[in-house]
Formats: C-alpha cells, structure tokens, sequence
C-alpha cells in the first residue's frame, strides 16, 4: 500500500471510531412554539401531546443514525413579541433546523419575517388565518384554514336559514371566519341581519350574545378561539336561552373542540358544526390514532383538531427528513413540504397544495350527539371534499 492510501484508511478508521463521517449519528433540532402556560394552556397541551406520541410511535422511522431533539418554548398565548423573541432564540442560538408549533395567527404572522431571513423551514400546526403562508415563502400550514371550514357552512347553512347573525373574536381567524360565511350565506339567497366582534382578552360574551338575541336571527354563526373561550360562549348561549327562543348556532369546529365538550354540560347537544376533523371518526386512521392516544394518556383524554394538527405536522417533518436522509437543506425542504400527502390522516386525505403551501382536505358537517355517554362531534356527512383554501382560490389566482 502507498504511505497516502495507508493514511487514507487509518483515517477512515479513525472517523469510524470517532463517528464522524458519513454514518455517523445526526441530530436535527426542531424549535417548536407552543402556549404551554396561561388560561390557553390546554391547547398547547393537544399539540404537544401530540408531537410526543407521534415522535415516540415513529422514531424507528427516521433515516439509520438519524435523531430529532424537540426544543419545546412557551408563547404564553397570543404574543407576538414573545413569539418573535422565542423564534429568534431558536434560530440563532440553537440552531434549530426547523420551527413549527404556532397556534396563534399573530404570533405566526410575528415568526414569518424571520423564517424568510434565516430561511427557516417552518410548518405551522394550527394558526388558520389564510393570508399567514404568502407572508414568507418558508411557510407551510398543515391544520387549516377558517374559510375553508366557513365558506362550506355558509353555503350549507343558506339552505336551511334565512336569517343569520355573526359573532366572532376580533383578530385574523374571527374576520375570516365572518367574512368566508358571509359570502356563502349571502351567495345562497340568506341575508345577515346583524355583526358583532368580540375581544380576543378576557371576553364577557353575555353582552354579545344579548345582542344577537335581541336581533332574533334564525341562526347564530359565530367563530372564538377553541378551547376555555368556546366553553365560554357556549354558557352564554345557554344561560340566555336562545335555544329555547329559536335560535341554532352554528360555526366551524373551534365552537365545539372535542377535549372542551365535556366541560360544556347538555348546550352543545344538536349543534351543527363544520369542521376538518373529528376525534369521534370512525375511519381506521382515526380509531387507531384515538387507541393509540387513549393507551398513552388515559381513557378520559380526548385529543382535539389541535392534536392532529400536530400529529400530522410531525408526520410532514419526519416525511422531509427522511428523504433527505437527515441533511436538511432548506430550499430542499419547502419542495419536499410542497409535495407532501398523506391518504391516511386521522382527518381523512390531505395534502399541501404546492402552489399556496397551504393544506387540501376534506370537510364534515358534524353535530354534537351522545356516544357512550359521553358528548362528541359525530361527522354527519363529507359537505366538500379536497377543498383548498377559499380565501387564495378567490383572491390570488
Ligand atoms: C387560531 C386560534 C385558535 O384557537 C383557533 O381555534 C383557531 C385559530 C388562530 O389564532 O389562528
């Protein structure tokens, strides 16, 4: 052998023994920004359950010498410095390949400029304003959109009412969601007959309620955060006894989050919501990811769309490492994140549209009825299928 191949292969044995190399073992940091304190606590709490259970049932699956670390940050609730703070963080000190969590429009919004700087592949797992992916081109939304759950509820609710009133939460989602009805509603021949936007902070939702209530719609279309704020809406509703003055209410799925049902007493019993996801879904994927989760955290936890939303967005992280066998490029990533689908969620097919970055899926009507003594969204029928979101379909084409 030649002096440089003997160096060459000391060297080679070298590396090995060290790990370096090739084969060597890898780890890919991912930030993830959560509300894991503060009274939204409980929806961090979905996603993050979420993240672990899908990372420990798949961890087998990462490329050989592959591992992920899962850098787990607070926002606290919706706090765009505090998100922007925490995403920086991530960034630039610990060097995290890729960043996701997000429940809250604006702290989404907040965390865009800088994945566009730092070209920061960043999947978002619940923020549902539709205008949050054109604000950086490293953004990807695999929960949802609220004109996609809106825009079908309206056009399915002017076949059943005539009159209806709008109550949401004063922020990106709640415009949305008004907006998205409104147009299906009024397209289908209804008519509103009166609007009103709710504080996002510690809202007194009796007021509001007394205001729709006194308008005497048909129906009741209102949009507020899931969670203690849908618990809370929906004890105005009751204690004002709308239903019994003939009003129905009705809204996307964040009305009626499957984990809040149970703290809602006998209200929500009928109420007609359109949502991508039920945990009460009876297809395969679904049952096997409520066994798996029940099995994890018990047999009274019930994840919510939230959890799915990072369920599935785990299985789009997973998706782009392993087939860039645990080197991340990020321009690599977004393409692999454009293509991403899956046949088998527990919501049902979807995928990320590659033109938008935004998530394709099917949508429910769902209502709230009793199974095994317990309240759920029982899926009724599939109101639209594949559906992209509106808000882009009608505005950026
Ligand atoms: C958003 C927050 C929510 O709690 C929800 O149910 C839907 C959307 C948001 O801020 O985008």
């Amino acid at each position: 052998m030649k002096t440089r191949n003997r160096w060459t292969a000391a060297l080679a044995v070298i590396s090995l023994a060290l790990g370096v190399g090739a084969a060597s073992a890898q780890t890919i940091r991912i930030g993830v920004v959560n509300t894991l304190s503060g009274p939204n606590a409980s929806l961090g709490e979905n996603i993050d359950k979420a993240i672990k259970l899908y990372v420990k049932q798949n961890e087998k699956r990462l490329p050989p010498g592959v591992k992920i670390e899962l850098l787990m940050r607070d926002d606290g609730g919706a706090n765009p410095d505090k998100a922007k703070q925490l995403a920086q963080e991530l960034i630039v000190r610990d060097k995290v390949q890729l960043l996701t969590g997000l429940i809250w429009t604006p702290n989404a919004a907040a965390v865009a400029p800088l994945a566009t700087e730092a070209k920061m592949p960043t999947v978002i797992m619940n923020a549902g304003t539709s205008n949050i992916t054109t604000l950086s081109p490293y953004l990807a939304r695999v929960s949802f959109t609220l004109w996609q759950s809106s825009y079908p509820a309206g056009r399915w609710a002017a076949k059943k009412y005539k009159r209806a009133y709008i109550a949401v939460t004063d922020y990106g989602p709640g415009i949305d969601s008004e907006n998205a009805f409104e147009k299906a509603f009024t397209e289908g021949g209804g008519q509103i007959v009166g609007k009103v936007r709710m504080p996002l902070a510690n809202p007194d939702y009796v007021p509001f309620m007394q205001r729709a209530r006194d308008a005497k719609p048909d129906v009741l279309f209102s949009f507020v955060p899931a969670g203690p704020s849908a618990t809370q809406i929906m004890k105005a509703y009751g204690d004002l006894g709308m239903s019994k003055a003939g009003i129905r209410f009705i809204g996307p799925g964040d009305l009626t989050p499957d984990d809040e049902l149970q703290n809602m007493g006998e209200v929500p019993l009928g109420i007609q919501t359109v949502h991508h996801y039920s945990a009460a879904a009876t297809r395969d994927a679904n049952k096997a990811f409520i066994a798996a989760w029940k099995k994890e955290y018990g047999a009274k936890s019930v994840p919510s769309f939230m959890s799915v939303g990072g369920w599935d967005g785990m299985d789009a992280i997973f998706h782009v490492i392993r087939e860039q066998k645990g080197k991340l490029d990020p321009d690599q990533t977004m393409l692999l994140l454009r293509g991403y689908k899956n046949p088998n969620s527990p919501r049902g097919p979807i995928s990320i549209d590659p033109r938008t970055r935004d998530i394709v899926q099917d949508e429910y009507l769902r209502e709230v009825r009793r199974v095994g003594g317990e309240l759920a969204n029982v899926e009724i029928e599939t109101i639209a299928r594949q559906v992209k979101d509106p808000w882009k379909e009608f505005n950026t084409k």
